[in-house]
């Protein structure tokens, strides 16, 4: 069974699982280097369809994720060309209102359907051709003055739009194409793509919404997958988005920086925005609900930026990540118990959060917790391959090397721009690791997800203070009071890394504390402030030659761990090929670049 899904909204991406394995997973950002691309993913899937006229296969089914899109969000791309004010603008606007779906979430429901008012739809017509963008596959003509107040028909039409390119553009008929609805296709990435797929377990899908859901949970026993409540109340994914406009950050961006920050937070003020939040919501039976506003006059927006206008930076920063730790690991809690279930899954935006999934895998009655890579909108092709593919037997991912390869690497057209080495063996890498040099790592198939995990990635020796200072002049231009990140060989960790549960974590999706007396040897990868580390603990069938590497720089050094970041410049997203690699390499004081293992490429 070949299935191929798209997401074509934030973060878009396609998918591509042959017989219950996803074999490749691409974001549309690495192609057109529009970061967090909202669209359709043309290139992603071409990509697969090339992959699959390679091995000469035919497509059974596909599918699209998200049932129902704003059409307007999507043609002016908010999230790409929005500056943090402009969404102030578009939150007073009644544009969404009304988008609510049915029980089932199949239908739109165009009985609680409304007319907009005056200044909405004056709105709308101001923004609606504002945006000039690179890249649109999708014909939004159906976006004229008579449906602007027909917000029913112009979902309805966006739905045969978003259809129409995709059957196109791959060759199969409507009938074969199925929209999957947008939380339970966050359930399902979360569950068979992990370690827990098979087991018994809670599944939670918490965002800022989508398919009229902001959240759901599920119950999974006996490998039957019950939904077990969802609501459009949950109101966390919007508190992030509203205090990342509060604080000049991009919302859908930008949110891990306030998580970054909120550690600097002394914890009186924490405490007092902490204060400010409680009240706004309540945990009942499975959901997290919004209360009613005490001034119901103001929007959610106003009322935030009213309440916490006498409050820094730095204490909202650590007052929403407080906030949010404590409501969900008590909300965790609850369903534990109620449903007598150990292990957990966690899947949407929110579960982005390290630091959050942090405190939930310290619930005292929770065994196993397991986040798969990238758990945002990015995820949601996979999961819907996944939902495709029920009745049969699907694999969890092995590992997240599911991108863009270098089919042909021309070596001699490097060598004229660059120095070029042919390397035997990983002692010339060694070497430079050793001597503190910052180097890029280019190898194989690009990691999904938002975390470099070996592939494309800058790496470093994580025992100098120095170097977070270096790769950021030399190359990120960072935030400074960011945090980097480290590889570390699983046989090793326990001695860096607290884990007394035994955690996996091969995506770098949780967080720990770290042994404090060996902390200094992997200091650079942690935070500044707290000592705490999101690591990508690397069993050796992950990625080999990586495994091998850092094992090398073990034997040397005692240190079974390196300094790992995203291989890009500065507002730029991942690397995706060779050319944009040594591009980077160009544009950076990176010392040098490693391709596939076999050379050492460096500036002339
Ligand atoms: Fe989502």
């Amino acid at each position: 069974m070949k299935i191929l899904c798209i997401q074509d909204g934030h973060n878009a991406s396609a998918s591509l699982m042959i017989n219950g394995e996803i074999i490749l997973a691409l974001q549309e950002e690495r192609f057109n280097e529009i970061k967090n691309y909202t669209g359709y993913p043309y290139e992603s899937v071409q990509y697969c369809l090339n992959f699959l006229k390679k091995e000469k296969l035919n497509l059974d089914l596909a599918g699209i994720a998200s049932t129902f899109k704003n059409p307007y969000g999507d043609k002016i791309k908010m999230f790409n060309n929005f500056k943090p004010s402009d969404f102030k603008n578009w939150w007073k606007t009644k544009i969404n209102f009304n988008y609510f779906v049915t029980k089932i979430g199949q239908k739109a429901n165009f009985v609680k359907n409304k007319k907009r008012d005056k200044s909405t739809i004056k709105y709308l017509k101001e923004i609606r051709n504002k945006y000039k963008n690179k890249f649109e596959h999708y014909d939004y003509k159906f976006l004229n003055d008579n449906i602007i107040n027909k917000p029913h028909l112009e979902i309805e039409l966006f739905k045969n739009e978003r259809l129409r390119k995709f059957s196109s553009h791959i060759g199969l008929s409507k009938d074969k194409i199925e929209f999957i609805d947008h939380h339970t296709c966050h359930a399902f990435y979360g569950y068979y793509s992990s370690n827990l797929n098979g087991k018994d377990c809670i599944i939670s899908t918490i965002d800022g919404g989508g398919d009229g859901y902001k959240q759901t949970t599920w119950s999974v026993k006996n490998k039957k997958l019950k939904l077990l409540s969802r609501n459009n109340s949950c109101p966390l994914g919007k508190y992030w988005k509203i205090i990342c406009v509060l604080l000049s950050l991009k919302p859908m961006e930008h949110e891990y920086k306030i998580m970054g920050l909120a550690p600097y937070a002394k914890k009186k003020y924490t405490d007092e925005v902490v204060r400010e939040f409680k009240g706004l919501c309540e945990i009942k039976k499975y959901d997290i609900l919004e209360k009613k506003l005490s001034n119901k006059s103001l929007s959610l927006y106003e009322f935030l930026e009213k309440k916490l206008s006498n409050y820094r930076f730095d204490a909202i920063s650590g007052g929403i990540q407080k906030f949010t730790e404590d409501l969900v690991v008590k909300y965790i809690t609850k369903i534990l118990k109620k449903t007598k279930h150990k292990n957990f899954v966690g899947s949407g935006g929110l579960y982005m959060n390290v630091k959050m999934n942090k405190m939930i895998s310290e619930i005292d009655i929770l065994k196993n917790i397991f986040i798969s890579g990238s758990a945002g909108d990015e995820s949601l092709s996979i999961g819907a391959c996944y939902f495709l593919n029920k009745g049969r037997k699907s694999l969890p991912l092995k590992n997240l090397y599911l991108g863009f390869k270098e089919e042909k690497i021309d070596i001699k057209k490097i060598s004229m721009k660059f120095r070029l080495k042919e390397i035997k063996n990983f002692d010339p890498i060694i070497k430079e690791l050793e001597s503190g040099k910052i180097i890029g790592m280019y190898n194989g198939r690009t990691e999904f997800g938002a975390r470099s995990l070996g592939n494309r990635s800058i790496l470093a020796r994580p025992d100098l203070k120095d170097t977070v200072k270096n790769i950021n002049e030399a190359v990120k231009n960072r935030d400074f009071w960011m945090p980097f990140a480290i590889s570390i060989l699983k046989k090793h960790h326990k001695k860096f890394i607290s884990n007394k549960k035994s955690l996996e974590s091969p995506h770098m999706t949780l967080g720990f504390d770290t042994v404090k007396k060996n902390l200094k040897y992997i200091v650079s990868g942690t935070h500044p402030y707290d000592g705490t580390v999101r690591p990508q603990i690397l069993e050796k069938n992950f990625n080999i030659n990586y495994y091998k590497l850092i094992e090398k720089f073990y034997k040397k050094t005692k240190i079974p761990a390196l300094l790992n970041t995203s291989l890009n410049l500065h507002g730029k997203p991942m690397v995706n090929n060779i050319k944009q690699a040594l591009y980077t390499l160009s544009n950076s004081k990176l010392d040098c670049l490693i391709i596939n293992y076999k050379y050492i490429v460096k500036k002339k």
